[in-house]
């Protein structure tokens, strides 16, 4: 759906107007399509050159030919800064913080993108290390707000012995492919497996329910264009956007209802033929909206069985069934809307908030399995589901957030797609929020 505010600011005319009314001028993201997937550049490396992400920050770099920095200069305006502060342990080792941020912010181009490295708080040896490693949040947190200009600020807590493991990560945040993910958290701790970095999804066996349109169609096209074999799952009542789909993109495709009783068993079926699957994406889910005191029994029950015991089922049947592949990784589409709470959708929240419980149980008994799990929480994605709200509270949907605009199908794809690679086994039990930095729940 187009964004006729974001196109009139942008425009010429729509410029001058909202800058002279002192009204937000967002800047459209750019993401792959126009941006490539690769790194940004050049990176500015802080302290000296990337401290313990040196290594790591240079290969990424060169592999993309873009340039290093190791002191700031006047003269260039950086794609990226990463700053290594995962060994600060008390506020005086923080002001190099200051320092390095107030110097070089301003040096930063438009749609770039910073990371700040920390070392997960619980590792620190003190009490005074753990609380300034978890003050580095905040810190991300107000940068992201400060930044604008559609650069994207991220905290990267990196377990000691993990810097290798973190490069599919780094990949990530430092490029167009994150453009709607920004002022959140990411872990990377000990691996569960690691792919070669840059590998991608290639041949890699695929399953995404409710595939047929919205977000679970751009999950499709991203994974098909990265040379994965997708089985695109949709309800019976979906059989023409699925059919559009396998015409268009050569993918399988499976008419099944996931809270059918059978449907685990045939999805353990379709995997063991396959000789199981890579990577599992539970994305289809259903809205059924109405205050608490209103709600129908059904309503409640049927947005319960689509978006959580259902795929919970499935989960548990495809991991002890051996429907999953060595080095399996599962991804659920959980909602901001469980983190923040949503008035009228208790049952919705209730079923996308118990994602975060389960992919932080799940995660630790995986791992020994080869396999990780993860969530992404959507806030305004721009698709049919939300061109139905009322425009009063889809423009402040799309408005309450640090990038100014919805994000699209795309993106919640390009964080699924880095979730599931298989360079990424040192991310697991994380619900990464696509919301650019939504003032809810934040
Ligand atoms: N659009 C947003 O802004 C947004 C925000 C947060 C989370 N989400 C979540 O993202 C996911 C995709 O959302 P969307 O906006 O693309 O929605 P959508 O309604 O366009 O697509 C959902 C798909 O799931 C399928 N589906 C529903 N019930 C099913 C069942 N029982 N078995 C198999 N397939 C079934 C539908 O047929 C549909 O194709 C959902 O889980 C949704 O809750 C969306």
């Amino acid at each position: 759906m187009s964004d006729r505010y974001l196109d009139f600011a942008n425009s010429g005319v729509g410029g001058w107007l909202t800058g002279a009314l002192g009204l937000p001028r967002p800047a459209p993201l750019r993401r792959r399509a126009e941006a490539g997937a690769g790194p940004v550049g050049p990176l500015l490396l802080g302290p000296d050159g990337g401290g313990r992400m040196a290594a790591v920050l240079s290969h990424l770099a060169g592999a993309a030919g873009q340039k290093t920095h190791a002191a700031w200069s006047p003269d260039v305006r950086y794609g990226g800064l990463v700053f290594d502060a995962s060994g600060c342990s008390d506020a005086a080792s923080a002001q190099a913080l200051y320092r390095f941020f107030h110097q070089a912010i301003r040096s930063v181009a438009g749609h770039g993108r910073i990371v700040v490295i920390g070392t997960p708080p619980e590792l620190m040896a003190d009490a005074e290390g753990e609380a300034i490693q978890r003050g580095l949040e905040g810190f991300v947190r107000a940068l992201a707000k400060e930044a604008r200009r559609s650069i994207a600020v991220h905290m990267l807590y990196v377990a000691p012995g993990a810097e290798e493991a973190a490069e599919s990560t780094l990949s990530f945040l430092l490029s167009p492919r994150s453009a709607y993910v920004s002022g959140q958290p990411v872990r990377v701790t000990a691996p569960v497996a690691v792919g070669d970095a840059g590998a991608g999804h290639k041949d890699r066996r695929v399953l995404v329910t409710g595939a047929s349109r919205g977000i679970g169609e751009a999950i499709t096209r991203l994974f098909v264009a990265e040379g994965a074999q997708v089985v695109a799952l949709d309800v019976a009542g979906a059989a023409e956007g699925l059919s559009a789909l396998k015409a268009e993109l050569g993918v399988e495709t499976l008419a099944l209802d996931i809270t059918a009783p059978d449907a685990a068993g045939t999805l353990l079926a379709d995997a063991l033929t396959r000789g199981g699957y890579d990577v599992v994406i539970h994305n289809a889910g259903i809205t059924r909206d109405r205050t608490i005191a209103r709600m129908e029994p059904r309503e409640w029950d049927s947005v319960m069985a689509v978006n959580l015991t259902a795929p919970l089922t499935i989960t548990q049947t495809l991991v002890e069934g051996g429907g999953l592949r060595p080095n399996g990784r599962i991804v659920a589409v959980s909602s901001l809307s469980g983190i923040a709470g949503n008035m009228g959708q208790s049952n919705y929240a209730l079923s996308k908030a118990a994602w975060i419980g389960a992919v932080r149980r799940l995660a630790p008994q995986l791992v020994e399995q080869g396999l990780t799990i993860n969530a992404v929480a959507p806030g305004f994605i721009e698709t049919q589901m939300t061109a139905a709200i009322p425009f009063a509270i889809r423009e402040a949907g799309r408005r309450m957030n640090s990038m100014g605009q919805g994000g699209h199908p795309a993106d919640v794809a390009e964080t699924i797609a880095w979730l599931a690679d298989p360079a990424s086994g040192g991310v697991n039990g994380q619900v990464v929020r696509v919301c650019g930095q939504s003032l809810l729940g934040a």
